[in-house]
């Protein structure tokens, strides 16, 4: 069984909270997963001591990481450097790699970099990138689970407001849904959400699990999120997925589960809970908490 802590949002700068990602450390330190997963924005601004304070964040993490970068990853008042050198500080600073790939016995975690540098707000995939991410994809094993990881969303969630999907999303949903992705990992609304592509783009085929994390370290939550700091925590079974959504209770000083959600691996069948429920049953929850199996 693997585990995977998935964050966003971060946003060194002045909207990070820094309790919050001491608390990050500690949920870490105490859950040891085996991959944490940042979904992009790093940074509020862009800037070289906020890359460096995001750096020093990531270095404290005792487990592998990928990260991805946002459109806040990107400068947005420098003119000259967002046309002509968009990645510069985020490669001098925090990593020269956009578009980081993990693999393990039991994982294929592939990195989408959105943000780009003629973009204000809104992403999409380069075509090039979406061509590297299928052959991967389709070389893989199919007893991986596979997990693509892009800052901008592909599905418009509920509370949708005017936000907009990444402009090539639904090319990039058939794609992925063609070769087996299981899993999603986003950010950027600064609003958690669980969903499936069936949801949004019903093709009759097997939905793949999405996850838009919230702002784990920031005060930009957006929405029903507002003041509130997000995160995910993915249990991968050998044959489904279980789900839970973490949000920061400040009466607890700690991250505390929100709910939870079961999926099967489409990839294995038959399938059943095969252990992942039973663990869970001593674990606290804000009083609130909801078990949403499916
Ligand atoms: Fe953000
Ligand atoms: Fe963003």
């Amino acid at each position: 069984m693997r585990q995977i802590l998935h964050i966003s949002d971060v946003h060194f700068g002045p909207p990070h909270l820094s309790e919050l990602a001491a608390g990050v450390l500690t949920f870490i330190a105490d859950r040891q997963p085996d991959l944490v997963v940042i979904s992009g924005d790093l940074t509020q601004r862009a800037k070289p001591h906020q890359f460096k304070g995001a750096r020093q964040f990531v270095d404290q993490i005792p487990v592998p990481s990928l990260v991805v970068p946002g459109n806040h990853d990107v400068p947005l008042y420098r003119f000259w450097e967002r046309f002509l050198d968009p990645y510069g500080a985020y490669s001098r600073h925090f990593s020269e790699e956009l578009e980081p790939v993990y693999r393990d016995e039991e994982l294929l975690v592939v990195g989408i970099n959105t943000a780009h540098g003629w973009t204000f707000k809104d992403g999409r995939i380069r075509l090039h990138r979406l061509l590297e991410v299928a052959q991967v994809l389709e070389e893989a094993s199919p007893d991986l689970l596979k997990v693509v990881v892009a800052h901008h969303h592909l599905i418009p969630p509920p509370w949708f407001g005017t936000q907009r999907v990444l402009t090539n999303a639904y090319e990039a949903m058939d794609l992925f849904t063609s070769l087996g992705v299981d899993l999603i990992l986003s950010g950027h609304l600064h609003q958690s959400f669980i969903g499936n592509s069936e949801e949004f783009y019903p093709q009759g085929r097997p939905p793949v699990v999405i996850l838009h994390s919230g702002t784990t370290t920031s005060n930009r939550g957006r929405a029903r999120e507002r003041d509130k700091n997000t995160c995910n925590w993915i249990r991968v079974g050998s044959d489904s997925l279980l789900v839970s959504n973490f949000r920061w209770e400040s009466s607890l000083g700690r991250f505390a589960e929100h709910s939870r959600h079961w999926y099967p691996r489409h990839s294995r069948s038959p399938y059943t809970l095969e252990g992942l429920v039973e663990p869970l049953a001593g674990e606290e929850g804000p009083p609130e908490a909801t078990a949403i199996l499916r």
